[in-house]
């Protein structure tokens, strides 16, 4: 089959590999239809998650229709040529974690824990194409897919909802979602968000449906003013984070208060506010000295009012500089975070979908054949051409 692989630092490509096999007897091989490229995958691209090796499948945005299932697969969950989204943290449903819906912590799926132990104290869930931190599985950029304990982690979807309707459920839609419901967002609310990819589209239109009062998006209007367009045409406010100072417009809405919820949809590649401090980082993350550029968690930090909510859905790795603890502890702030426990939102996402209050396709801009997935990561990581989502096509 064809699949894109991962070959160094800057360098993906399409090769052909092997078809994927049942190995355990709970696995299934997924035809793939539709998958998307993801602001994490940059990541792995960009060499900022250091466990991926030479020919690595990536993806983790993957659906399609099942071919083929183990022995062992709860014929009442699944069945061959059902039509699925696959979740990308792999849960087992059964142990402590997956039980209190925290799936991206499944304490099963993850086959390679010691990386995980080391750099977090704890292993999480294997993550399907995120590099050996996260179990080393084969990822969805492919034409075929295998999926363990498909009957908990495939998750069926109506033949009346469209790929692009219901793609995002793998990954970006939950975790904007996930992000602003774990605000408890209150009707008067002002909810910040900074970033305006997908994820951050996602928390625009998740805070709204969970009944924000206002919500102000951050980024910049120069490089991606798409984006922000996007971000408007959901009913946010926007500012750019270049032209105007950002913690001053920001109080300027709020009457001199600050956000009650400041969202971080940016993570650990953001661009800095001024070149001094895009410089600093970049040094240290070149000296190894962090592993991150938390150039948007600080300013949220710093912005958000006292008593108020920090969300993180932005992905972080490992270890950030000048982190402001002194202005989260004495400002009295929450933060909530975590890679995305996708399974436990499904449900109700695919409700608020099938009853039109979403429809999450708005967030496609270019729909490419799977041969072409280089060219489609580059037009994602440079921004170019409008790019904001990129669907990849294994049939095309
Ligand atoms: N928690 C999870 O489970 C989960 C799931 C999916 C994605 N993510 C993470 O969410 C983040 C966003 O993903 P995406 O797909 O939207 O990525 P993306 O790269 O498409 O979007 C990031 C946006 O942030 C903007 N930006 C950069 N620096 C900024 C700054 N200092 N202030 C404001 N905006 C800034 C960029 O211009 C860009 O528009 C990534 O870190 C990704 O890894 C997390
Ligand atoms: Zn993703
Ligand atoms: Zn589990």
């Amino acid at each position: 089959m064809k699949a894109l692989v991962w070959c160094a630092p800057y360098k993906v490509q399409v090769e052909e590999v092997p078809d994927p096999a049942i190995i355990n007897r709970r696995d299934a091989i997924v035809r793939i239809t539709s998958t998307a490229i993801c602001g994490s995958d940059l990541h792995l691209v960009d060499g900022f998650i250091p466990f991926m090796q030479p020919g690595d499948i990536l993806g983790h945005e993957p659906m399609g229709v099942v071919e083929e299932l183990g022995p062992d697969v709860d014929r009442n969950r699944v069945n061959v040529g059902d039509r699925v989204v696959v979740p990308f943290p792999l849960g087992c449903g059964q142990c402590f974690y997956c039980r209190r819906q925290l799936w991206s912590c499944c304490d099963n799926t993850n086959p390679n824990p010691t990386p995980g132990e080391t750099l977090h104290g704890f292993s999480t869930a294997g993550i399907l194409g995120y590099s050996h931190l996260t179990g080393g599985f084969a990822g969805g950029q492919a034409e075929l897919l295998r999926v363990p304990l498909a009957d908990v982690n495939l998750q069926k979807m109506p033949a009346e909802l469209s790929d692009h309707q219901v793609l995002f459920l793998s990954d970006v839609f939950p975790t904007g979602y996930m992000a602003a419901e774990a605000c408890n967002i209150q009707p008067d609310d002002t909810v910040a968000v900074w970033g305006c990819g997908p994820v951050g589209q996602f928390a625009i239109r998740s805070a709204l449906l969970l009944g924000a009062g206002r919500v102000v998006a951050i980024d910049d209007a120069r490089r991606v003013p798409e984006r922000m367009a996007m971000a408007q045409s959901a009913g946010a406010e926007t500012i750019d984070m270049h032209d105007q100072y950002v913690y001053d417009r920001l109080l300027d809405i709020t009457g001199g208060i600050g956000p009650d919820v400041c969202i971080d949809a940016v993570g650990m590649e953001a661009h800095g506010y001024t070149a001094l401090e895009s410089f600093y980082d970049k040094l240290k993350t070149n000296l190894f000295q962090e592993t991150e550029r938390p150039h948007a968690l600080r300013q949220a930090i710093q912005c958000c009012r006292k008593g108020g909510t920090v969300s993180v859905p932005g992905v972080y790795g490992g270890f950030s500089d000048k982190f402001p603890l002194g202005a989260l502890m004495n400002k009295g702030l929450t933060i909530k975070t975590g890679q995305t426990h996708v399974h436990r939102y499904v449900p109700a996402l695919l409700e608020h979908i099938g009853a039109g209050r979403i429809d999450p396709s708005f967030v496609v801009t270019h729909r490419l054949p799977l041969s072409e997935a280089p060219r489609a990561y580059e037009l994602f990581r440079a921004k170019q051409d409008g790019c904001i989502k990129v669907v990849l096509d294994p049939a095309a």
